[in-house]
């Protein structure tokens, strides 16, 4: 018994930082947003590996400096809108958002900061 109430308190527990780190992430959006490539990891994983692990479609791949530097002259806000808002290019077409609708332009400005992170 004492066992159980243990887990429920525990699930408590976590469920309540899940619903603060919620709410914090539906604030206001900063003014200069601090993107965070070790959280973009998991959005990176979802959705934006298939194109941008092999290089598909044109991508430019996950730690390809030369094709990332020229990209990460133009600044950090104009990758994230291109990622956030589609782009289409000299090697082909940046679905918006990856293609997954549901992507809040943090999360995208997270797995651009990854993608930048990996390619310096
Ligand atoms: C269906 C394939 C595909 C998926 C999925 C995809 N991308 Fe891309 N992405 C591309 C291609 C192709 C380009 C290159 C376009 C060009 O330069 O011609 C690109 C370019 C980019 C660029 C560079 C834009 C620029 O200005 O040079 C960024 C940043 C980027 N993607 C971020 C992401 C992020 C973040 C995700 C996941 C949320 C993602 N992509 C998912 C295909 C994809």
């Amino acid at each position: 018994m004492s066992r159980f109430i243990s887990t429920a308190l525990c699930a408590l527990f976590v469920c309540s930082i899940c619903s603060t780190e919620a709410s914090a992430a539906k604030g206001k959006p900063a003014p200069a947003p601090a993107y965070n490539a070790a959280a973009g990891k998991a959005t990176f994983d979802a959705s934006c590996t298939s194109c941008h692990k092999t290089g598909l479609m044109g991508a430019p791949k996950l730690g390809d400096k030369v094709d990332w530097a020229p990209r990460i002259k133009q600044g950090v806000e104009v990758l994230v809108s291109h990622a956030d808002k589609g782009f289409t290019g000299k090697k082909g077409t940046m679905p918006a958002k990856g293609g997954n609708a549901k992507l809040t332009t943090a999360e995208i400005g997270n797995a651009v900061a990854y993608l930048v992170k990996s390619a310096k």
